[in-house]
């Protein structure tokens, strides 16, 4: 056997593709990003549970912050998934989004840098939250006080994400008031689209009232698997309703992407080679590279100019993802 077919053998085994892989996207990662000119601050939301909300603030927050930039994830779901994801203790005890919304207390008194990622901080959720959104019904300026918050932060950060809860309540109210842009990830999986009319008309409710420039900006198709029909037709008919705010990558189902948080970990830095996580550096490098348009505009966002929500006004078939429908 010639000697370069014996490396051929050898480049070829699993570790060796597994070493090539991480040492591109590790490569990648160094290549850094464009530095927003203000901070971007955006509101993961789909009030479906299960669709990858959590697994894609903390996986785009740690993509982003490996490129360098500065990034705070604030956990705003009582479960306090992205807090376990991304390492941070969240019993209690523990100073939470719940002391900044309910007690008023500063942001940076909550404020937690993540292990093994620089530039990456996580504002933890604890149980605590589960009542906030009943106490928050009586308070001063119930819809603002995350925005507020935020807005009293002096540290600089490129992007702060924002992980909701499954729900429409006061606390994902909170987070559009605090954001102008909504990332909405959405599963590639029968009835993916049920339900969304009703995220977004709180999205036009909350522009009309309390925060002109929320916009949806960014759908990302999540636990894709390429080997079925179904998710192909999904993205398909994603793509139909949103078009320009689609990202072209879409996140595949991926073995490592759900066993990263079992270790406190982000994709990144458990298995930075995976597939799964060089589709999460994709996405992300793709999220930032929209944002260096004119005066803060994402380039590539509106082809006619029109509003960025592309099924507002038109009431679209939410459901019915299958069988030929759209
Ligand atoms: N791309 C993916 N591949 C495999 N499992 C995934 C993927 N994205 C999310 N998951 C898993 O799906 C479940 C729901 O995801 P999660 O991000 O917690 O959704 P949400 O925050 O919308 O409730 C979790 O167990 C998560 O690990
Ligand atoms: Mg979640």
């Amino acid at each position: 056997m010639q000697d370069s077919e014996i490396v051929d053998q050898i480049d070829d085994t699993p570790i060796a593709r597994a070493a090539q892989a991480a040492v591109q996207a590790i490569g990648r990662a160094g290549e850094g990003l464009p530095r927003p000119a203000t901070t971007r601050v955006m509101v993961v939301a789909n009030q479906k549970g299960g669709v990858g909300k959590t697994t894609t603030t903390v996986n785009m927050a740690a993509s982003l912050a490996m490129h360098g930039l500065r990034v705070l994830v604030v956990d705003l779901d009582p479960q306090g998934n992205a807090s376990t994801a991304l390492g941070i203790d969240h019993h209690a005890e523990v100073p939470s989004i719940y002391d900044v919304l309910v007690e008023g207390k500063p942001l940076a008194d909550v404020v937690q840098p993540v292990r093994d990622v620089e530039g990456l901080f996580c504002v933890p959720a604890t149980i605590d939250l589960a009542g906030a959104e009943i106490e928050l019904v009586s308070m001063v300026a119930r819809e603002s006080r995350l925005q507020r918050a935020i807005a009293a932060y002096e540290q600089p950060l490129d992007y702060i994400l924002i992980d909701c809860p499954p729900s429409l309540g006061l606390l994902t109210v909170n987070a559009l008031v605090a954001g102008e842009e909504v990332l909405i990830p959405i599963q590639c999986e029968y009835y993916a689209l049920e339900g969304l009319g009703q995220l977004l008309r709180n999205v036009d409710l909350v522009r009309a009232h309390l925060n002109s420039a929320l916009h949806v900006s960014t759908i990302l198709l999540t636990m894709y698997d390429a080997r079925t029909r179904l998710a192909a037709q999904v993205a398909d008919e994603v793509r139909t309703h949103f078009q320009a705010e689609v990202l072209s990558t879409a996140i595949p189902r991926s073995v490592r992407i759900s066993e990263a948080p079992s270790y406190g970990q982000t994709v990144l830095t458990y298995d930075p080679g995976s597939t799964g996580a060089l589709s999460y550096l994709e996405a992300a490098r793709e999220l930032a590279l929209r944002a260096v348009g004119p005066n803060g505009s994402l380039v590539g966002q509106q082809r006619d100019g029109s509003s960025t929500t592309a099924v507002r006004g038109t009431e679209p078939q939410w459901h019915g993802t299958t069988e030929g429908q759209q």
